[in-house]
């Protein structure tokens, strides 16, 4: 099967264009490198550096290749920076895919799988989350996902175009291999800024508050390991190619970590102190998110294997470590 990876030299895309590859796809990857890395291309797939608002240039000339599929991956993530900056994001995450969806529509390509997010579901009103749980985003960045399903669940009616939407939680981790070690710049996620401690290139990190309802006052989260994510699209590809009907499906661990035990595991995998301030609480978070992952185990045989702390972490830290 020939694939197209839109977003493919991002952080999730290159692992997701690992697996194809490791899955014996052909496979195309479609980036503008915005920030995507040279560093994360690997030479078994072919490259087009392109934009998706390049519709009638290289958006079409690249679909136009016969693909039997494509992955969407090219977006804005930045949930704080989308509330200041929603044009931004109304652009490329918004109208970027509903040029790739009149593309795929012009060019017969008619499977899709969709980088969603748990931004979509907003403050939690039950624990796990599943897909039934209602959509209210609490940033605008969760908005354009929560939007672009819907999109699809359209052109789904209209046009033929089936998709597997992936919600994911969050995603931390490197391939498992060590093959992949591109670094994500200015970070602002929890794992990759307590590396960025560990490697030296930052002083300390803070915590955002130790007063949450939660065992040890911190924030907890639903960690997956992005080799599961990547693991998570081959199976939606194959199960639009057997079951010819749509998806919309979380993928999490289904575990909760807290910042406090993600931070102490570091220290003892790195061996570095990392030192850590505790500073008041970031607006919009919520104190727990975690996933229930049993509708990706009826629906596409997933399940999370590579997310314990331990090789989140050290999988992390292989990567941070061969740029010091
Ligand atoms: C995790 C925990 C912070 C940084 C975000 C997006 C979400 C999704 C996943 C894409 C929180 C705490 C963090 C730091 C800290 N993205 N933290 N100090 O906010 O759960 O989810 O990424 O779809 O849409 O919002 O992830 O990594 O920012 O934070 O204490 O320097 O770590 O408060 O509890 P978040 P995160």
């Amino acid at each position: 099967m020939n694939i197209l990876i839109i977003g493919g030299a991002g952080y999730i895309g290159s692992h997701v264009v690992r697996d194809f590859l490791d899955q014996g796809y052909a496979v195309t990857v479609f980036d503008n490198l915005s920030s995507g890395l040279r560093e994360n291309l690997f030479p078994e797939a072919s490259f087009i550096y392109g934009d998706i608002m390049d519709y009638t240039g290289l958006l079409r000339a690249a679909l136009s290749k016969r693909f039997d599929g494509l992955i969407h991956l090219a977006a804005f993530k930045a949930a704080g920076e989308s509330m200041i900056k929603p044009e931004k994001y109304s652009v490329n995450n918004i109208s970027g895919t509903i040029n790739i969806l009149n593309m795929a529509t012009e060019t017969g390509i008619n499977k899709i799988v969709f980088s969603s997010s748990a931004a979509v579901y907003g403050e939690p009103k039950y624990l796990p989350i599943d897909e039934q749980h209602p959509t209210k985003p609490e940033n605008y960045y969760g908005f354009t996902k929560r939007e672009i399903e819907r999109f699809l669940g359209w052109y789904d009616k209209l046009k033929g175009i089936r998709f597997v939407a992936l919600r994911y939680f969050n995603a931390a981790g490197y391939d498992v291999r060590g093959r992949i070690s591109g670094l994500e710049q200015n970070p602002a996620n929890l794992l990759p800024v307590v590396m960025e401690v560990a490697a030296g290139i930052r002083t300390e990190m803070q915590v955002f508050g130790n007063d949450y309802d939660t065992p040890d006052g911190t924030c907890i989260r639903d960690y997956i390991h992005v080799s599961d994510l990547a693991i998570g699209h081959v199976a939606a590809m194959n199960y639009l190619v057997a079951k010819d009907k749509s998806l919309i499906v979380n993928l999490g661990s289904e575990k909760g970590l807290s910042v406090l035990e993600v931070l102490e595991t570091a220290r003892r995998i790195t061996g570095k102190p990392i030192p850590a301030k505790i500073v008041g609480r970031r607006p919009g978070d919520p104190a727990k998110l975690t996933a229930s992952a049993k509708y990706a185990r009826e629906t596409l045989g997933w399940g999370a294997q590579h997310s314990d702390l331990d090789t989140l972490i050290s999988t992390t830290w292989e990567a941070y470590r061969r740029h010091i």
